[in-house]
């Protein structure tokens, strides 16, 4: 039986993507995702929060990438913490899905998880992919939270309306794993 051996042919060889993942339902998206910018050439390093554990596996994303995936600030190794080292190598820092944590806490400059912490460390481009219900996406304070994002140059891929794991109709469904990839390669390919 042949092997196969990790493949960065593609649009996206020789670019180094961190993924971050957070709690929102839509995060099983995520290994979709990661899959795609793989087979596009990309070196995807999976970053997930507490909360994104319990929707989707790390062992899934970390096969799927084919990297470690980083979820905590204490399990770090080596003398440079792993996501100072990821932060300063990556070409896009994305995070599909963002929930309205992640958004708050980056327009507020928090680091409470590694995420709001390469969020804070990288010179690379930001690109966030928001998911929640409709009525938390439409509240005016995750509203100005984009717009305080937007207006510092993060690219917001927009959720779309649809049926929504919360029961409710509406905004606020993740962008099609497609178009994430589509904007990703527009981007830095
Ligand atoms: C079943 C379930 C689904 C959730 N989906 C979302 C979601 O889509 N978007 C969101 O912002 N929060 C969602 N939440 C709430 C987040 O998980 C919660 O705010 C958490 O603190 C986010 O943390 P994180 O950003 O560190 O992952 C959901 C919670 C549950 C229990």
């Amino acid at each position: 039986m042949t092997e196969s051996t990790p493949s960065f042919s593609g649009p996206l060889a020789g670019k180094t993507i961190a993924l971050g993942v957070s709690g929102s339902i839509a995060a099983y998206k995520a290994a979709d995702l990661t899959s795609e910018l793989r087979k596009a050439g990309a070196d995807v390093h999976v970053v997930m929060t507490e909360s994104a554990t319990k929707f989707i596996s790390v062992l899934t994303l970390g096969t799927l990438s084919r990297n470690p995936v980083l979820t905590s600030f204490w399990d770090e190794e080596g003398w440079q913490p792993g996501h100072i080292e990821l932060a300063d190598k990556i070409d896009l820092f994305l995070v599909a899905p963002a929930t309205a944590q992640q958004v708050g806490n980056y327009a507020n400059g928090l680091a409470p998880d590694l995420l709001g912490a390469i969020y804070l460390a990288t010179k690379a481009p930001v690109m966030l992919a928001p998911a929640m219900n409709g009525k938390m996406y439409e509240h005016e304070a995750v509203q100005k939270n984009l717009e305080t994002l937007k207006g510092r140059g993060v690219e917001i891929i927009e959720p779309v309306v649809g049926e929504l794991a919360c029961g409710y109709e509406g905004i606020g469904k993740l962008a099609l794993v497609s178009e994430i990839t589509e904007t990703v390669l527009s981007y830095i390919a």
